[in-house]
């Protein structure tokens, strides 16, 4: 679903979550529940912004 839309604000959201979901990658492979939650809820606010804006 990612490369479907042209659109610069999209793109940037989307470039910002696959961040995001990098560093949650990262994060939950140290196995550290504390930042590992934060990182998830990090990650998820990138998918509620965006359904928010573009879903429709
Ligand atoms: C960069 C924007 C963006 C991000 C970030 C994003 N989504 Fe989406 N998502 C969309 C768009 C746009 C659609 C609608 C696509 C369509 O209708 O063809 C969609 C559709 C969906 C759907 C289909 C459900 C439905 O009602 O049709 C699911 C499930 C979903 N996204 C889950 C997620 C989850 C989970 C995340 C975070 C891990 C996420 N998305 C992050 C843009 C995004």
């Amino acid at each position: 679903m990612c490369n479907r839309f042209e659109n610069e604000v999209f793109k940037k959201t989307g470039i910002g979550f696959h961040k995001s979901a990098d560093e949650l990658g990262e994060v939950l492979s140290k196995g550290d529940m504390k930042n590992s939650l934060a990182a998830l809820g990090n990650t998820m606010t990138y998918c509620v912004s965006c359904h928010a804006q573009f879903k429709q």
